[in-house]
Order: structure tokens, then sequence, then C-alpha cells
């Protein structure tokens, strides 16, 4: 935690905070405004704006940050969940296996990948992509031309990637052919991560990023390592993906003006990665801060009387706290509690200027652009539950002890 209180951190003067932000850029711009600036002037300098060497020098820091064989920037964290899509092999026809609870993005790319989501619930406990549904709905009901599974490591913690490979190495290759008894080839099914919340997260010591044979990642500002603007990369463990998405990104094109395939114009901007560079070399740290924070939370929950518990949850409590997978090294994107009469809760904070959001009210399944796939209410129960009780909290490296306390004094007083 950092010594000196940021001027944008308003305190009374008997120390207890004014108002606790959600999130607050500014402090942390305060602390590397120097080098940011200077890293901006860099490629002003080099008038080097669109990839280039900063983009590069991103690609490789990237890579041997999360233990993946390469990276490729881009435009955003859709973008790269598209281009981890297609390089994974996802094409018009497919079927992709996906959480019904987590942002738009994480559908709407396999859309744009010309495949069909097939949404599965969520774990009661940590809210992702739960394993043991997916794996039934393969040996009951399989999806046509499965492709993909994209689990997201929702808030910072890893989905359950032991659970997910072994579907995938036990998933047979040979189908019997109904009418003629021969076993035809089945699909390949990949696992691509969608790791936009996860930077620096960890599965049994492995990064995110490294854990599928694509994965996605976004800088989009409020992300836990974050640009000035639009960004986002793909890892991959297989460099002729990587080389199969550079070309994607700019607009299929190997060379200049010569055209192989479809793309895109999917490109990151120097001074992004310039200003994401500078951040990098913080992102531990404040991965590390964040744990600090998400630990103090639990601490004051469990001594508040509120019977917030982490692992036998007694669903009368008024606050009820995410599971924590001990295979998992979280990163906190987010710290999210179950709240009963959340969105009164919701309320009672802001008036006290506490900052709180929701990720996510409406889950994927029920999203009215989704209704051609037929599901409706009642469908995710799990997803469905959560939609009406997840709060986020304050959570950003920044933050103080006494702001974390503000807030659990203050939900503490809604509930008395
Ligand atoms: C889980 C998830 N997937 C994908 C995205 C899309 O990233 P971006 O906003 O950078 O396009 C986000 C972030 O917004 C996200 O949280």
């Amino acid at each position: 935690m950092k010594s000196s209180l940021p001027s944008s951190q308003p305190a009374k003067s008997s120390g207890a905070p004014e108002s606790v932000p959600l999130l607050d850029l500014r402090r942390q711009y305060n602390e590397i405004r120097e080098e940011v600036l200077a890293a901006i002037a860099r490629v002003c300098d080099s008038q080097s704006f669109i990839l280039g060497p900063e983009v590069e020098a991103l690609e490789r820091e990237i890579a041997a940050l999360t233990g993946a064989a390469s990276a490729v920037g881009c435009a955003s964290g859709t973008e790269a969940l598209w281009l981890a899509l297609v390089a994974a092999g996802v094409k018009p026809g497919d079927s992709v296996i996906t959480t019904a609870f987590s942002f738009f993005a994480s559908a709407s790319a396999i859309v744009r990948a010309g495949a069909t989501p097939v949404f599965v619930d969520v774990d009661p406990g940590t809210l992702n992509l739960d394993a043991a549904l997916v794996e039934r709905l393969l040996q009951t009901k399989r999806p046509e031309n499965l492709r993909a599974i994209l689990p997201v490591h929702l808030y910072g913690q890893c989905a359950d990637m032991d659970a997910f490979d072994r579907i995938v190495r036990e998933d047979v290759k040979e189908d019997v052919n109904k009418d003629t008894k021969e076993h035809a080839p089945k699909f390949g099914v990949s696992i691509v991560e969608d790791a936009a919340q996860a930077i620096g997260a960890e599965w049994r010591g492995r990064g995110a990023g490294s854990l599928g044979v694509t994965a996605a990642f976004s800088f989009y500002p409020t992300k836990n390592l974050s640009a000035y603007g639009d960004a986002g990369i793909v890892t991959t463990t297989s460099p002729e993906m990587a080389e199969h998405m550079r070309q994607l990104r700019n607009h299929g094109s190997p060379r200049r003006y010569y055209h192989h395939e479809f793309g895109w114009n999917g490109r990151m901007d120097g001074i992004q990665a310039a200003v994401l560079r500078v951040k990098l070399k913080h992102i531990a740290d404040w991965n590390e801060s964040r744990r600090q924070h998400a630990a103090m939370y639990d601490q004051l929950f469990a001594a508040s009387g509120l019977r917030a518990s982490l692992h036998s949850d007694p669903s009368n409590a008024p606050v009820r706290l995410l599971a924590r997978t001990p295979q998992a090294k979280h990163v906190f994107h987010q710290y999210v509690i179950r709240a009963q009469r959340r969105d009164e809760l919701r309320k009672f904070l802001a008036e006290r200027k506490i900052g709180s959001e929701i990720y996510y009210p409406l889950p994927l399944h029920l999203q009215p652009v989704f209704a051609y796939l037929g599901l409706k209410a009642g469908d995710m129960p799990v997803s469905e539950q959560a939609a009406g009780e997840v709060l986020a909290l304050p959570m950003f490296p920044e933050l103080t002890e006494a702001e974390i306390r503000c807030v659990v004094e203050s939900i503490a007083e809604f509930y008395s």
C-alpha cells in the first residue's frame, strides 16, 4: 500500500473517508505520470503510431509474463477474443460452449466468428463456467460441430482448468456413425481462454493466457493492466496461430496490399503499447495489493456479524462471499459479494458516496439479442440468481485500509 494520500482522495479530519470510489485511476496516474508521459513522447518522437517497436516489445513482455509462446497486440479485448477463436479454428457453422454469466463480448465474439454460442450455467461458488455441466452436456446432448470451449476467468480467478483440460483430452476423437456403425472423426475441441479480467492470474502456477490454445486479454481502462484507450492482446501456445492472428488483425494480409483471407483492422496503437509497458512493470505489485485488500475485506466481513462465509454460506446470510479455488492465484479484478436486497444496498452505499457496480445484471442467455437461441428464464438458474445478488465493491491497488473499513462498516449499518 502506498504511504502518501493522493490528492484525489478526500478525507475528513477524523480520518474517515468522505467517499470511496469504485475505481480511482487518477491515484495510479499520479504515481506514474512522468514515466507515462515520457513513454507517450517516445512514440510521438518516433512517429510510429500503429504496431511498430512498442507493440512488438509489449508482445514479448506479455508472452513472458503469461508463459505463452507468443502474443499478438490488437485493438481491444473483444477483437482479441475474435482473433483467439478464429485462430483456434472456429468457423461458420461451429458451436462454442461458454458461460451464461459474463460480459457480452465473451459471446458476441463467438457470433462474429460465425459460430453459435452454447451457454452453460456457472458454478454456484465461483460463478465460473461449471465444468461438471459442460461434461454432462457433452455426454448427453453434444452440440453439433463443437469446436471450442471458452471459459472466462471471471473477476480475476481462473476457471477450473484441470477439469476443462481433462474434458478436452478425454473427448473421444472418434464417434460412431449411427447409420453405418463406422467411426467418424469428430471435430477437435480447443480451449480458448477469456482472460480479459485475469492478467497475472495463475492456475497451479501457470499463467492465465498459457492454459488454452489461445487466450484473450483486455486492456480497457478499468482493467488491472489498462491502456489509455481501447487495446487488447491474444496469447497462444502455438507460434503458427500467432502468425495467423498477425495476418488476421491486419486485413488478412501477409504483406502490404496482398490479402489471403478476410481479416479486419484490429491493430494496436503504439501509444497504447508504450503506456502498457510502463504499467506492466508494476502489475505484480498492483495485483498483490489487490489480494491484500481482498484479504482485508474477507476479514472485516467475517468479523462484521453479517455471517458472511467463504466456504459454508448459509443461504440466509445477508452477505455471502464467492468461493476461492486453492489452485487459482486470484488477481481480484473485482471484489464481488452476493447481497440480500442488493439494489437497496447499492442505493444506500451510493447515498454515502461509496461506489459499487453490478457485473452483470442480466445473464447472456436472456439478452434480447440471443432470443434466437430459444433459451428462457429458468434455464440457467445459478446465473440468474447471481445476476440478482452480485455487487462489486471498491477495488484498486491504491485503495486504503480506511476506505475498506468504511465500505464494510456501511454495509453492516445497512443490515443492522
Ligand atoms: C470477460 C470479458 N470479456 C471480454 C471483454 C472485452 O474487452 P474490451 O472491452 O477490451 O473489448 C471484457 C471487458 O470489457 C470482459 O470483461
